[in-house]
């Protein structure tokens, strides 16, 4: 038999489940990241470019107010007393002068670290520093951090496991928070899915990657929601499954160039959007095409991963092409739904190389209620395109994506026959079944 535990035993249980709040990170990061655009190659003038061009076409006003700086912004050797030194050559006027320039356009400089003795592109790591760089990331204006996981220290050294190296600067961070008596860095985990992070991430940081880097296919995009239709449940207030920073843009440039095609692209953003990850910009917005800052800028999708009432992803109700619950890179699952403060979202995506008619009954979504019908507000259209009765019919191009929200608009009209959804077992009150 099952021994019930003490209500005290429980409630350390819940807490340890619910995860870290410690204040930061509530909803998914919106923000910028230098390293699919430009990998090492930035310095102050092109990432300033980008924070202006971000105020230009109005995406610091969408919500994306946080800048990384990625590998590479540091000298490659501390200096004597063992700080990271800002690289003059990129930052002329030092680090702390560039971060207030950005500020003024409404922006936070956030900084990128590594859990071992060097980044991946060899410039210092934070393994047994973590105070003293969080010190220096403080000093340069940032209180948001990227942790990869290069360079990494043997077993014999750390005696300690992903969960406990990544623990190190978690409490790093929560010690320096208590000493300044200000609010926690965020904390966003890069150990690229090794060791299931979205089971554990949530207890010690906001958001974490959940596979290797990200590349500007379609194969990468698609198999990457293939991995969420797994995960999606992890995603809720204060941690993010992270499915790493956006290529919308990087169609003929980027590090490396890639060749998303434009449905291909709106498909990418809209399942990064409603499966709640952090939704960071990549490209070199100096370059970027109308289509680009349209996609980045769907505020009908921002605001759906911005819900301040519900944290949760949108999960699969069927997978399409594939039987429920195979895992496939290339046909991953197609109709998606979940809740808003806004209505039923839902995301329907054609995995084929071909156009293809799309088809699901309402009832097929857990968050529909039966009997009801709805009005379809259309989130790339962004109008209301017509009414759902029982199910919806359409088209979608190559690897196109249809993001719908669906709003009660009462009860089905009367000359429908009142049957179950789900029919079987569908009973008269006298007890006779209701056969359709
Ligand atoms: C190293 O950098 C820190 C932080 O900028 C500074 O306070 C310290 O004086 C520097 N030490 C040396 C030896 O240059
Ligand atoms: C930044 O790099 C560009 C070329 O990539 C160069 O023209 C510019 O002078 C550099 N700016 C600084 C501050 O080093
Ligand atoms: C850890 O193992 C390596 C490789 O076997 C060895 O060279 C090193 O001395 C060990 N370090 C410690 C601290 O035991
Ligand atoms: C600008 O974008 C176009 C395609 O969108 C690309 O061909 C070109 O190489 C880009 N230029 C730079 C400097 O990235
Ligand atoms: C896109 O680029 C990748 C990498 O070069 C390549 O494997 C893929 O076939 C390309 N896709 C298309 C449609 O050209
Ligand atoms: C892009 O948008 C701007 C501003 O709306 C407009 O002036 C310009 O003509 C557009 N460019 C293209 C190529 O459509
Ligand atoms: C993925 O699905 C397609 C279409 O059903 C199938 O042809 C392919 O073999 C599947 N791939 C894997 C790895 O199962
Ligand atoms: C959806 O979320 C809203 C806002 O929190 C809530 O009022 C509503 O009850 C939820 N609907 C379902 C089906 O959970
Ligand atoms: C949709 O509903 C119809 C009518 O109840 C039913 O025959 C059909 O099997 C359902 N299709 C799916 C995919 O659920
Ligand atoms: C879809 O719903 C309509 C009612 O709006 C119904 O007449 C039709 O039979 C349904 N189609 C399928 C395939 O279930
Ligand atoms: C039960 O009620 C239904 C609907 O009113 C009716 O069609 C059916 O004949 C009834 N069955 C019996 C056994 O009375």
């Amino acid at each position: 038999m099952l021994a019930i535990p003490p209500l005290a035993a429980l409630a350390v249980l819940l807490t340890s489940v619910r995860g870290l709040n410690n204040g930061v990170g509530r909803l998914p990061a919106m923000g910028y990241d230098t390293f699919n655009a430009f990998a090492c190659n930035y310095n102050a003038t092109s990432v300033l470019a980008q924070a202006e061009a971000m105020q230009r076409h109005g995406l610091i006003e969408a919500g994306y107010k946080t800048l990384i700086l990625d590998d590479c912004y540091a000298l490659r050797t501390r200096n004597a007393s063992g700080y990271m030194v800002a690289d003059p050559s990129k930052w002329p006027h030092g680090l702390p002068a560039f971060s207030k320039q950005v500020n003024k356009l409404g922006i936070k400089l956030a900084a990128y670290g590594d859990n071992g003795y060097e980044t991946c592109a060899g410039y210092p790591g934070s393994y047994g520093r973590e105070l003293q760089d969080l010190e220096t990331w403080h000093s340069w204006g940032m209180s948001y951090l990227k942790y990869d996981n290069c360079y990494i220290p043997a077993d014999n050294v750390t005696e300690e496991n992903m969960f406990g190296r990544y623990q190190r600067m978690s409490n790093a961070i929560a010690e320096f928070a208590a000493k300044r008596g200000q609010d926690p860095f965020l904390f966003s985990l890069c150990e690229w899915g090794w060791e299931q992070p979205w089971i554990w991430g949530k207890q010690i940081s906001q958001a974490w990657r959940i596979d290797g880097d990200i590349k500007p296919y379609w194969s990468a995009i698609a198999a990457i929601i293939d991995q969420v239709s797994f995960q999606y449940w992890s995603s809720d207030f204060y941690g993010h499954n992270d499915m790493d920073i956006l290529e919308v843009g990087n169609t003929g440039q980027g590090s490396p160039p890639g060749n998303l095609t434009y449905e291909e692209t709106k498909s990418h953003f809209t399942a990064w959007a409603l499966m709640k990850s952090p939704l960071i910009i990549g490209t070199d917005l100096t370059n970027a095409t109308n289509q680009t800052f349209e996609i980045l800028g769907n505020k009908d999708l921002i605001t759906i991963n911005q819900d301040p009432n519900v944290g949760h992803s949108i999960s699969p109700f069927r997978w399409g092409i594939n039987p429920d619950f195979v895992s496939n890179s290339t046909h991953p699952a197609e109709y998606w739904s979940g809740n808003s403060s806004y209505g039923v979202v839902f995301m329907i995506l054609n995995s084929q190389d071909t156009d293809a008619t799309m088809f699901f009954n309402l009832t097929e979504s857990w968050a529909i209620r039966a009997g009801r019908q709805y009005s379809v507000y259309d989130m790339w259209q962004h109008k209301t395109t017509g009414m759902a009765v029982r199910n919806l019919t359409f088209s979608l191009p190559a690897h196109g994506v249809a993001a719908l929200l669906l709003k009660d608009a009462g009860p089905e009209p009367e000359y429908l026959d009142g049957s179950c959804g789900f029919y079987y077992q569908c009973s008269w009150p006298n007890g006779t079944y209701i056969s359709n």
